[in-house]
């Protein structure tokens, strides 16, 4: 079966690059991604160098696919059906109320989607999971669109996503492998030879791996259990060289050049954020759970804590250099987003520390090249305990608009996000005088930045 038309649902993080990428790609096929918000679909449609989502290399991606064969819509029934194929990329945070709370996964955006997908239908759709789901989702998605449409064969494929935000185009361009999971039926077979002769466009076949629907699907939650816990890792063992006089660095590097460990993810830092690594490792230990494995749900879940502690532990860090007293110190706090070069805040180390700072009495200034004075304030009001009055804000929350005015008449520069700008071999921090604080403590200097995030 030849794919002409591929409708998206979920113009976010992931279905606009991905989305983005194919389109660019394969100027055979039509590629149109919905979303339910219209203001991201209205921005997408917008100029370049305003698009709801900051990557490197989106806006020229954007540029040269848009209105050719890639477009971005709020008619999702009409697109629904148009689709031979369907990508389902929304959202899957962690549950915040009933059974599972705060660590199960949300699928009500998958089930709404998969609703929409059986009402809108009127001919046989290859539906594909691009969101992390906990492993088995495919069968409750079947259920729903069996439930809601007769008549119509609906081939559930997973097939989800690796890209890291900050390079999210390079890693579309040349991922280390494309994972296709499907039913091992002929029409689950013919569904996955689909996908795979979309993919074939530009990557390599060997790098395109396929297998049941529930390997893909816990592949990718074990894939970022993972990788974070490396960082949580490192990161346990940056505070034993604080008491012992080793060089946190210094063990990366002797530790990664063993081929079998490598170096990846070996830096110390403030700790993980992003939208995914915490909420993918919570759901992985739900699932343990679920399945009675108490001590596997138990190993998983230490990664989170020891990315708390280290959080955590950078604040009091910064308190202790007061005396544990906060109060009539300006702080600096550079970076917001999770990592750099992108604007997406969610779960960013430099949301709790801030809100840990300012617990303790200091006044912020805050400046990230990328992230919008809007989305910083509304990170506040969503991620802190205690909501900040109006005044408050006012008075003890100054969003800057450079690193200079960031910087200026503030007793200590916390560093939390690894802009290149933020280098001191790009900006020099001396005539500020103030003291200056990465991952692991105070730097008279040279301070390194840390990657956070994924
Ligand atoms: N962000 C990443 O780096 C990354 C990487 C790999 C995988 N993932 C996974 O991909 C999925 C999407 O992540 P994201 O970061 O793109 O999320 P996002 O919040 O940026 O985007 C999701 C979009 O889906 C839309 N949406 C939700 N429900 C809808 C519905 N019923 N109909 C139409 N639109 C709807 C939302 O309005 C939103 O624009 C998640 O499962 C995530 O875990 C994310």
């Amino acid at each position: 079966m030849q794919i002409k038309n591929i409708c998206c649902i979920g113009a976010g993080y992931v279905g606009g690059p991905t989305m983005a990428v194919i389109a660019l790609k394969c100027p055979h096929i039509s590629v149109i991604v919905v979303d339910s918000n219209p203001d991201k679909i209205k921005a997408w449609n917008g100029p370049l160098d305003s698009l709801p989502v900051y990557e490197p290399g989106l806006a020229e991606v954007v540029g040269e696919a848009r209105g050719r064969n890639l477009f971005f819509s709020d008619d999702i029934p009409g697109n629904i059906e148009k689709a031979e194929m369907i990508f389902m990329a929304v959202n899957t945070p962690t549950k915040t109320e009933g059974e599972g709370a705060g660590m199960a996964a949300d699928l009500r955006y998958i089930k709404a989607c998969a609703k929409d997908i059986a009402k809108y239908s009127k001919s046989n759709k290859i539906i594909v999971e691009k969101s992390t789901l906990p492993v088995r989702t495919a069968e409750k998605i079947k259920e729903i669109l069996e439930e809601n449409s007769s008549k119509i064969h609906f081939e559930i494929l997973s097939n989800p996503e690796f890209l890291a935000e900050g390079t999210a185009i390079q890693d579309l361009f040349k991922s280390d492998r494309i994972l296709i999971g499907g039913d091992e039926t002929e029409s689950g077979q013919n569904a996955v030879q689909a996908l795979v002769d979309i993919y074939t466009n530009w990557i390599p076949k060997e790098k395109i791996l396929t297998t049941n629907v529930w390997s893909s699907e816990l592949a990718k939650l074990a894939s970022n259990a993972m990788l974070a816990q490396r960082i949580s890792s490192i990161n346990s063992l940056s505070v034993l060289c604080e008491k012992t006089g080793a060089n946190i660095d210094e063990l990366s590097k002797a530790i990664g050049m063993d081929h079998r460990i490598g170096p990846h993810f070996l830096k110390a830092s403030v700790g993980f954020g992003g939208s995914c690594f915490q909420k993918d490792i919570l759901n992985l230990v739900y699932l343990c759970k679920y399945y009675g494995l108490d001590e596997v749900a138990e190993y998983w879940h230490q990664v989170v804590k020891i990315n708390d502690y280290q959080k955590n532990r950078f604040a009091e860090k910064i308190t202790d250099n007061f005396d544990g007293d906060l109060n009539g110190k300006q702080i600096a706090i550079l970076g917001w987003a999770f990592k750099a070069n992108t604007n997406d805040s969610r779960e960013s180390a430099a949301i709790y520390v801030a809100e840990k700072l300012f617990d303790e009495g200091a006044t912020l200034k805050i400046y990230d090249p990328m992230v919008t004075k809007t989305s910083i304030l509304n990170d506040v009001q969503f991620y802190w305990k205690e909501i900040p009055d109006s005044i408050e804000v006012q008075n003890r929350i100054h969003i800057e608009m450079s690193l200079e005015d960031a910087c200026e008449k503030v007793d200590a520069i916390a560093i939390l996000t690894g802009w290149e700008a933020f280098k001191t071999k790009n900006f020099n921090y001396d005539r500020f005088q103030s003291k200056i604080f990465d991952g692991r403590g105070i730097i008279k200097e040279a301070i390194n930045i840390y990657t956070l995030g994924k």
